[in-house]
């Protein structure tokens, strides 16, 4: 049983446990032979793999990053042609037979799991693995390497407390996520913020702005802000997108974190400072959390190549690993529901939303 593995898109805490998980498990129960590819589709696209040794996924349960390189090739340009003239799925097909593969498994977020559909679609035997810190696949719970990104979104803020205390600041927290606010939303609520704002509930700067006062009059004089990086305003949310990334580029400040601190000074007497931990959330060794789930996903994807179990992505529902079609996910959003328990919880301990 020859078995492909590829990692895809950015990369996460807990990639090299899941490689690890697949490939223990493979070769405990299954005659597995594991071919590397290296930089994820790009490696496919080009041949670049190795057949790899079983001591190379030794040591890897706790490192950071992945073993096997990763790369954005983004599905938009899957099936188009570019000027290096190369027909990528074709190439990936062709690539996929030279390597004698019987499966090939794919790590990666949403971008990753619409080309493992792409190449189900095209014959291939493919199973995919969720991985991002913005936990944005549908049909499942949580990805791996999410709960990492929140300890460090946490940590960031637990940090920054001090500070805010002791200069009477306001300061706004640009934490990742894409379109999503999952990442937001947890470590804001982990890390104690006084206003969260996520891209699934615009927020009126003025209301943020009528916390920053009300707090004043409590005698609180500092305020923490998570801000999602895609969190938008009202305004934003009723313009069309080309409309709203035109308005961006005009406006003084293109980080929403730092547009919001520079209104914020405006509408009220409070100083302002931003913080941007950027990839600092992506990097480093991964949490407890993710290591048992990446291994979690890695045996069960070992036992679906074992049941000739193709066409699906590993997931985890109500504490349960199972998996889903590819084709029901692939594409699919994720996003925070406005109206779900732990945001109603949220506003419960007074957390504002902006809106
Ligand atoms: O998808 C993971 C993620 O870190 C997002 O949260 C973020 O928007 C994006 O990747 C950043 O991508 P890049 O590393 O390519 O700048």
């Amino acid at each position: 049983m020859r078995i492909g593995i590829l990692t895809s898109g950015g990369d996460c805490p807990g990639l090299n446990a899941a490689i690890r998980g697949v490939a223990r498990a493979a070769y405990q129960t299954l005659d597995a032979e594991i071919i590397g590819i290296r930089a994820g589709y790009r490696g496919l696209i080009d041949g670049d793999y190795q057949i790899m040794e079983r001591g190379q996924f030794s040591g890897i349960l706790t490192l950071g990053g992945t073993i096997l390189g990763t790369s954005r090739t983004p599905f938009r340009n899957m099936r188009v042609v570019e000027e290096d003239n190369v027909d990528k799925v074709y190439a990936m097909k062709m690539n996929y037979k030279a390597m004698k593969l019987d499966c090939l498994v794919a790590l990666g977020g949403n971008g990753t799991h619409k080309t493992a559909n792409l190449l189900s679609e095209e014959g291939l035997n493919v199973i995919g693995l969720p991985k991002t810190i913005d936990n944005d696949i549908f049909g499942t719970d949580f990805t791996f390497g999410f709960h990492t990104a929140v300890d460090i979104a946490t940590d960031v803020i637990d940090r920054i407390h001090t500070t805010a205390a002791s200069h009477s600041r306001c300061m706004v927290i640009e934490i990742m996520g894409n379109k999503a606010g999952w990442l937001t939303l947890y470590a804001g609520m982990a890390g104690g913020a006084d206003v969260i704002l996520l891209p699934e509930i615009p927020y009126d700067i003025e209301r943020v702005a009528k916390v920053l006062d009300e707090r004043a009059k409590l005698g609180k004089f500092f305020t923490i802000i998570a801000v999602a990086e895609g969190a938008i305003s009202q305004e934003e949310a009723a313009m069309k997108k080309k409309e709203r990334e035109a308005a961006r580029t005009e406006r003084e400040f293109y980080n929403v974190s730092q547009h919001i601190a520079a209104q914020l000074e405006q509408l009220t007497n409070v100083e302002c400072r931003t913080v941007i931990p950027g990839h600092m959330q992506r990097g480093g060794s991964p949490c407890a959390y993710d290591r048992v789930l990446s291994t979690q996903f890695g045996v069960h994807a070992a036992k679906l190549i074992k049941d000739g179990q193709f066409g699906v992505t590993v997931a985890l529902v109500g504490n349960q690993i199972t998996q889903n079609r590819l084709a029901d996910i692939a594409g699919v959003p994720k996003p925070v529901d406005p109206d779900s328990q732990i945001v109603k919880a949220a506003r419960n301990i007074s957390i504002s939303f902006g809106d």
